[in-house]
């Protein structure tokens, strides 16, 4: 290929040519993206990363060279074109495209590269099949619109780091070959050839060495940092996942936020144009849930959520009383303007709300006349229900939608209807941007699987000072100095202040069911390290891939990545993961168990 270069130079990208370089020879090289004929010339779209143009072959005025190449170019051809930027006339000016308003008049042209026919065709707004397109991704990245996901991803990077950097952060790497990191998610384990038995765990986050930093004296430390995790995917989830990384030294949580809401205001208005407004909304987590049923609400629209328990008590209608009687509550949402939907639409609200765990779903529609039509006339009187409808001030032509549970349950059908009737009435604006910070989650979850307390962050979460007398006599009210930052519904990032004291943290292994000796094991480098002047600190994770998402309004977080995995965790792309040989498994002392074989 070397001499077929011939010291020739690309002079700008594809997209780079616009209207001020006419007159200008420009050299240009990419792939063709279409070649379509007209009388004697030939029109070809040519796309690098930044875009596409046009370049136009005149077969009346060209060498026989040039004539000869464009005969043989077709779709995916590497070329080489040497030409004159000429401006359109204005009945072939395109509008959609960014350099639609001139074009290229070639005078030489190079064949590169011969290409196959693709699988599929590389262009923007056309339906590939999701499978192919990540069988041939680096076909995929080819189309301009996930290319363009992959370099607004390196410029989001790139605002980080320079910010962080003015700001007073180091970034240090830490290892991938570590010890499992306690985030709650099953770690992803490596086998040690060294140490038969022993594996090495992927870091589900930097968390550990992060602190070990800041006793280290690295005060304010940053990492773009790989994360693993082995848990189920969903649109906004992958098993390995790129976190923005910090922890500082000497701060309270305040200064966490105020420095994390710069940096996000920054990426908007750098990226987006966005004068993203500052300091974001603070909301304690009990009132989340209470106003939105999530502990990252959407707060683009209201329809907020309301407690009738108090209207509803002492009725003959066992579900609410029971629902009342067990310690939960009775709620509901007013979906305005939905009164007019047909049962069938209706009943498919109560199967989403069935899905987050609701037995079911009564519902009230405010009629045109003010009459109600519900599902709970047999055990709720005109003047109740008018009660109830005064409470969603509801009016006519709303359908309030009711479920009775336990609060967990409520909280997460509600939250999700809510989110789903929005979806259906089409209000939400991608183009909004509601930013908050949610405070003060409670520190320890219970756990009906494990039978006993687990960190709702991790271990090292420091309570509210506040809240610290009740730590032994009443734990599931002890709150946490951790604070979730939320865009649209989506947690872009989370952390907390963590505990320094090696008393409170003591207590808090204790609380947890860990033994001394079970603590020691799991974190005792980290305690060890408390011993010799732990400085004050705390931190935060920004989850990049779900940043870059929002920024480019993607619907999955593979769009983002540029190699990334499928539901059940395998690359198409390369088939991992794959069987090793047998003899890496005997260098490593492993010995597969007899795995059922799935007939393919
Ligand atoms: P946390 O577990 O909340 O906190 O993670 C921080 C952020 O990382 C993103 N994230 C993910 N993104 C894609 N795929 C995943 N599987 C995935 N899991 C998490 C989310 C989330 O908000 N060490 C703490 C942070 C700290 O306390 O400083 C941590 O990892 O956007
Ligand atoms: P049933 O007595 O099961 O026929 O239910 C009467 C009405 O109560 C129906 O509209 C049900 O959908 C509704 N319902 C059932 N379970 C619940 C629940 N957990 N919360 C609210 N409404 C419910």
């Amino acid at each position: 290929m070397a001499e077929l270069m011939q010291g020739l130079k690309r002079s700008c990208y594809c997209c780079d040519v616009n209207e001020s370089m006419v007159g200008q020879e420009v050299n240009l090289m990419g792939w063709v993206s279409r070649k379509r004929e007209f009388g004697h010339f030939s029109f070809v779209l040519l796309r690098d990363r930044t875009g596409i143009v046009q370049v136009v072959i005149d077969k009346d005025n060209s060498s026989d060279d040039v004539i000869a190449k464009e005969s043989e170019i077709r779709s995916e051809y590497v070329i080489a074109i040497t030409g004159k930027v000429q401006a359109r006339t204005e009945e072939n000016i395109n509008p959609n495209m960014k350099t639609g308003r001139i074009e290229v008049n070639v005078e030489s042209l190079k064949i590169l590269s011969e290409a196959e026919t693709p699988p599929f065709q590389i262009e923007d707004n056309i339906n590939i099949n999701t499978e192919l397109r990540l069988k041939y991704r680096y076909l995929d990245l080819r189309r301009p619109s996930v290319a363009e996901n992959i370099i607004t991803r390196h410029k989001v990077c790139q605002i980080v780091r320079n910010f962080l950097s003015d700001n007073g952060f180091i970034e240090i790497e830490t290892p991938i070959l570590g010890k499992s990191t306690p985030e709650g998610a099953r770690d992803y384990i490596v086998p040690s050839r060294v140490h038969p038995g022993n594996f090495y765990g992927l870091p589900q986050s930097p968390q550990l060495f992060k602190q070990l930093l800041m006793v280290s004296g690295f005060d304010r430390y940053f990492q773009i940092a790989k994360c693993f995790r082995d848990e189920d995917l969903r649109a906004d989830r992958q098993p390995e996942f790129t976190q923005i990384d910090m922890e500082l030294s000497f701060v309270e949580a305040e200064d966490v936020m105020t420095i994390n809401e710069n940096l996000i205001k920054s990426i908007f208005k750098e990226i987006k144009g966005v004068e993203v407004e500052t300091p974001f909304l603070k909301m304690p987590y009990n009132e989340a849930m209470e106003r939105f049923g999530s502990d990252k609400p959407d707060i683009r629209f209201g329809m907020e959520l309301k407690n009738i328990t108090d209207i509803v008590n002492g009725s003959e209608f066992g579900v609410f009383q029971n629902a009342i009687d067990n310690g939960g509550s009775v709620r509901g949402i007013n979906a305005e303007g939905c009164g007019s939907f047909p049962r069938k639409k209706i009943d498919s609200l109560v199967d989403v709300a069935k899905t987050y765990g609701a037995k079911g779903l009564a519902w009230i529609v405010v009629n045109e006349d003010g009459s109600f039509k519900t599902t709970i006339s047999k055990f709720f009187d005109d003047e109740k229900i008018k009660e109830i409808a005064e409470r969603f001030n509801a009016k006519a032509g709303d359908l309030i939608l009711i479920c009775a549970d336990k609060d967990s349950v409520v909280f997460d059908a509600l939250g999700a209807l809510r989110l789903e009737v929005a979806k259906r009435l089409e209000i939400l604006d991608p183009n909004e941007y509601k930013f908050l910070w949610v405070t003060e989650f409670p520190l320890l979850e219970y756990s009906e699987e494990e039978k006993r307390y687990v960190a709702k962050h991790h271990p090292f979460t420091s309570p509210m000072d506040e809240d610290l007398e009740y730590i032994e006599t009443e734990p599931a009210r002890v709150r946490a100095k951790a604070y979730d930052m939320v865009l649209n519904g989506c947690e872009l990032g989370g952390g907390s202040v963590r505990i320094h004291s090696q008393e409170i943290q003591k207590k808090m292994f204790k609380l947890l069911g860990f033994s001394e000796e079970d603590a020691q094991e799991r974190f005792g480098f980290l305690l060890d390290a408390f011993k010799y002047g732990a400085p004050p600190h705390g931190g935060l994770a920004f989850g990049l891939d779900r940043i870059i998402m929002l920024l480019n309004n993607t619907e999955s977080i593979r769009d983002v990545i540029a190699f990334p995995k499928v539901k059940d965790a395998s690359c198409l792309l390369t088939n991992a993961p794959d069987v090793v040989e047998q003899k890496q498994l005997v260098e490593l002392g492993i010995e597969v168990a007899e795995v059922e074989n799935s007939e393919e």
